[in-house]
């Protein structure tokens, strides 16, 4: 299975605070069945205020440590970037630590605030969808708005957003509203990839097997496959390279 979404370089964000505790994380995901796994760190102004730059040496430093681990699970590096107007000079800059690409766009992996949708995030979706990016909207089912209000997930939809739901948020692991709101989208045909976003192998842990199954029962199989294995594929694959056949993945 391929993970878009993780927090495993150590002490730049609220993943993992120690190379131990990367390495642990990764071994978790390896025995899970994870494949390939992006890293995705935290870029948010004012609390995890990394740059493409920072991350970018973090994720190298990780990578020289991890001994025999890079061996059983593929690694690359993007973002998690929290949708504001402090991204703006990096897109025109095309320095966004970009998840992949899709049809010709670009993908970024955009984390929406958690209490509501601004419109100043809208806005910023539409300015980027007219440059021909792609926003894979983070775990929306953990926005406390659509949560309340479920037809906000089909006006982004309708903008052009992809979704990633968590896999916790599927088999109920992250409480009873996420789990609905989740559940909600799988029955609307809106996501597109689930993923483990994990930040430590307690309580925010890697790993989407549960997650598959869980939206298998309400999608059916083939769905299902599509967003752990199909999707997560084509928009990843171009940092992938040295594999040369996505039937590999499979
Ligand atoms: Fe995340």
């Amino acid at each position: 299975m391929i993970d878009i979404h993780s927090h495993i370089i150590p002490g730049i964000d609220d993943g993992p605070a120690t190379l131990a505790q990367s390495k642990s994380l990764l071994q978790a995901a390896i025995a899970q069945g994870t494949t390939f796994m992006m890293s995705t760190s935290h870029m948010t102004p004012g609390v995890y205020p990394n740059s493409p730059q920072k991350i970018r040496t973090h994720f190298e430093k990780l990578m020289a440590n991890l001994g025999d681990i890079k061996d059983q699970i593929q690694l690359a590096c993007s973002a998690e970037v929290r949708v504001g107007p402090e991204m703006i000079p990096l897109v025109e800059r095309n320095e966004i630590p970009w998840l992949g690409e899709l049809d010709g766009n670009k993908v970024i992996l955009l984390e929406l605030p958690h209490t509501h949708v601004p419109l100043e995030a809208k806005n910023i979706i539409r300015w980027l969808i007219t440059r021909g990016i792609r926003p894979l909207i983070a775990h929306p089912e953990r926005n406390a708005e659509i949560m309340r209000v479920h037809r906000r997930s089909h006006e982004l939809a309708d903008l052009g957003c992809l979704f990633q739901v968590t896999s916790a948020s599927l088999y109920g692991a992250s409480g009873p509203h996420s789990n609905r709101s989740a559940d909600r989208l799988a029955k609307d045909g809106l996501i597109y990839v689930i993923a483990s976003d994990a930040h430590n192998t307690d309580y925010r842990p890697p790993g989407i097997e549960a997650g598959y199954r869980a939206v298998e029962r309400i999608v059916g199989a083939s769905k299902a496959a599509d967003m752990v294995f199909e999707h997560p594929w084509l928009i990843t694959q171009s940092h992938f390279s040295h594999v040369e056949s996505p039937d590999v993945v499979v």
